[in-house]
């Protein structure tokens, strides 16, 4: 059974039956987090998708804390310097691949954003997780689809800084995975979004789920 829980915004804690991934935990100062910082114990891998602060968030904190490898651009270690987790909690990968560490497979993709993007991977007890970060539409989305076959594919929709749900269903349809789960939206002004209006525009071939922070979707 693989778990996805929304920690709200870009952050979300996927639950394998013997690993925990966090993704993009911005948790202190996101006025739409589902927990504390200080909740989060039980974690192996933190991958982050890139360094803005609404994403890279309390990576670090919770790294030193908890003993979690970081995983994401290996320019993260560089920049973190002598204020972060030591140089072997950092799993420093590039994009373009999917990688074995125990029982789950972690990767990361192209992003069309800024502050050193990507997407991630995260595959194990035969589910796979596309975890898109903040992103424009790209066409090689929909190669991300035809090699990996996310089960879920989790898109940001809240324009301004990504796509909005405009783009985002055309990224559902290219990526084809069998849920879509909209994220990055709600949390702050500029990228208030009604969810619900984006799930008649990304078609018939995926479904989509709304959940809101806090809520779990367990993948069938
Ligand atoms: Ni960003
Ligand atoms: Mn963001």
């Amino acid at each position: 059974m693989v778990t996805l829980r929304w920690l709200g915004h870009a952050a979300w804690m996927v639950s394998f039956s013997k690993t925990k991934v966090l993704i993009d935990p911005f948790l202190t100062g996101n006025p739409k987090a589902a927990v504390k910082e200080s909740d989060i114990t039980d974690v192996d891998y933190i991958m982050v998708t890139h360094n803005h602060g609404d994403h890279l968030g309390d990576a670090f904190t919770i790294s030193k804390r908890t003993g979690a490898k970081i995983v994401g651009m290996f320019e993260l270690s560089a920049m973190a310097g002598e204020h972060g987790p030591s140089e072997e909690n950092f799993i420093g990968m590039n994009k373009g691949n999917l990688t074995k560490f125990g029982e789950v497979s972690m990767g990361l993709t192209a992003a069309v954003h800024s502050g050193n993007e990507c997407g991630v991977l995260v595959s194990g007890d035969g589910k796979t997780i596309y975890h898109a970060g903040d992103t424009a539409l790209f066409g090689d989305m929909k190669l991300i689809g035809e090699l990996y076959h996310p089960d879920v594919a989790l898109l940001p929709i809240g324009g301004y800084f990504t796509m909005s749900p405009r783009e985002a269903a055309v990224a559902a349809k290219m990526i084809g995975a069998r849920y879509t789960i909209p994220m990055h939206f709600g949390t702050f002004p500029p990228i208030e979004q009604d969810p619900e209006h984006f799930r008649p525009l990304a078609g018939e071939n995926t479904r989509v789920e709304i959940l809101e922070p806090g809520e779990e979707f367990v993948i069938p």
